[in-house]
């Protein structure tokens, strides 16, 4: 991502704010995982969206009109005895040089310069509750200036939320944050193949994990959300993630798996036999899940609203489990009934960005959004049946399947970002026999 990208959004989010008024937004911090050991760092998603920036401790602040510039990022300073320890720091010539800011200043010095930056601003405008620490601080700042209200400074008098507005922004991808996406849909698309090829009876569910960090470091991305390495019934459980056990011939394996790069997020699911050949059983279902996600594909398009792909394989799914006599009684009092949800107890996708589950409202007032160009979401119903579920025979026991593909909205309708991976039955036999 060029800084040129960067600093159109800046722009653009400098103009929503208005002069007069200030933006101020945090970093994520380093987060214990135990004792000594720091989970690895990741971002926060919006700070990222802004500044390009990748390091701990760091503050945004936006000033629509200042005259020494509106930029200013708040960040670490150098410190070569730290960065010894723990890893280079771009301080505030950095900050400057690298990352286009106006001006930068030490963090430990931010309680002294920024109440003078907010003073005589009128609207304040934050992620309100993401940060407590954070709105604490904004807090004690404001209080700064209160007290010297006697020499006339003036506080901010009203808080307003960043969520809508960056968010907004957020869910039209670029043309660049596209490039990216695509760029980790092709790393996910050759682990899960790689996962098709290397699969078989005996093997653990997490040595099929290895294959994904394999492909996904080879290539400088990493792991967008924690792995579903799921075999047989822990195909069943939708947040499986102890990738623990042992795959057995004649099981399912459910894989729901995907990278991101430079923050970018793929998300795929897929699910194939363990020994590369479905039972009829596992290929009824299969079938119905499969014409479930293309029916929904075929509702991604700019005019359709964001309940329009949901509802078509709710659809398919209902009259499939009727023909297959899982569900029993018409289709429109099923339909009338969501009896669906016993088996597909999930919505058909969520939008997908910097956060696999992307931001973005799905309605507008009471309605539901209109797809447009530019936006990314996942198309991923699925059926799951668990062992002993009641008045099921058994031959469906333990099948869970799940099929998601990652879906840009074109002007023309839809282009599958995930589509080089195989999703028909015969495909996949053919990748894991080859
Ligand atoms: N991987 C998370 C999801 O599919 O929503
Ligand atoms: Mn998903
Ligand atoms: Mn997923």
């Amino acid at each position: 991502m060029t800084q040129t990208e960067f600093k159109r959004r800046r722009n653009q989010l400098i103009k929503m704010v208005g002069k007069g008024n200030i933006a101020i937004v945090s970093s994520s911090s380093e987060q214990t995982r135990n004792r000594d050991v720091d989970y690895p760092f990741r971002q926060d998603s919006d700070f990222l969206y802004l500044t390009g920036f990748n390091e701990p401790d760091a503050v945004l602040v936006l000033i629509p009109g200042r005259k020494h510039g509106e930029y200013v990022l708040f960040c670490r300073e150098k410190d070569p005895l730290q960065e010894t320890w723990h890893g280079r720091r771009a301080g505030q010539q950095g900050a400057i040089d690298d990352y286009a800011a106006d001006d930068s200043f030490p963090i430990d010095d931010i309680d002294e310069i920024l109440p003078g930056l907010l003073e005589n601003r009128q609207k304040v405008f934050h992620f309100m509750g993401r940060y407590p620490d954070f709105d604490q601080q904004l807090m004690s700042w404001v209080n700064q200036i209160k007290e010297k209200s006697r020499s006339g400074a003036h506080v901010p008098y009203e808080y307003v939320s960043l969520d809508h507005l960056i968010h907004d922004m957020r869910l039209y991808k670029s043309r660049a944050e596209i490039g990216l996406m695509k760029k980790a849909a092709k790393i996910s698309v050759a682990a899960h193949k790689r996962a098709m090829q290397q699969c078989k009876p005996g093997k653990y569910e997490y040595s099929i994990e290895a294959e994904y960090n394999h492909e996904f470091r080879l290539n400088n991305a990493q792991h967008a959300y924690p792995p579903i390495v799921g075999g047989g019934e822990n195909g069943c459980i939708l947040h499986y993630t102890e990738n623990s056990e042992q795959l057995k011939d004649g099981d399912l394996l459910l894989i729901d798996a995907g990278c991101e790069v430079e923050g970018y997020a793929s998300d795929i699911t897929r699910t194939f036999p363990v020994n590369g050949r479905f039972s009829p059983a596992q290929k009824d279902i299969y079938e119905i899940v499969l014409e479930a996600q293309q029916a929904a594909i075929k509702k991604v398009k700019p005019g359709n609203h964001w309940n329009d792909p949901h509802h078509a394989a709710v659809r398919v799914i209902t009259k499939g489990l009727l023909e297959l006599k899982l569900l029993k009684g018409t289709l429109a009092k099923l339909m009338k009934e969501h009896a669906y949800r016993r088996f597909y107890m999930h919505r058909t996708g969520h939008w997908l960005g910097l956060d696999v589950h992307d931001v973005g409202d799905y309605k507008v007032g009471e309605q539901w959004r209109l797809l447009e160009p530019g936006m990314v979401l996942t198309v991923e119903p699925g059926i799951y049946i668990p062992a002993n579920s009641k008045g099921i025979h058994r031959k469906w026991w333990n099948i869970g399947i799940r099929i998601e593909d990652d879906v840009l909205v074109t002007a023309s309708g839809n282009e599958v970002l995930t589509a080089s991976l195989p999703s028909a039955v015969e495909e996949i036999e053919a990748l894991m026999a080859g």
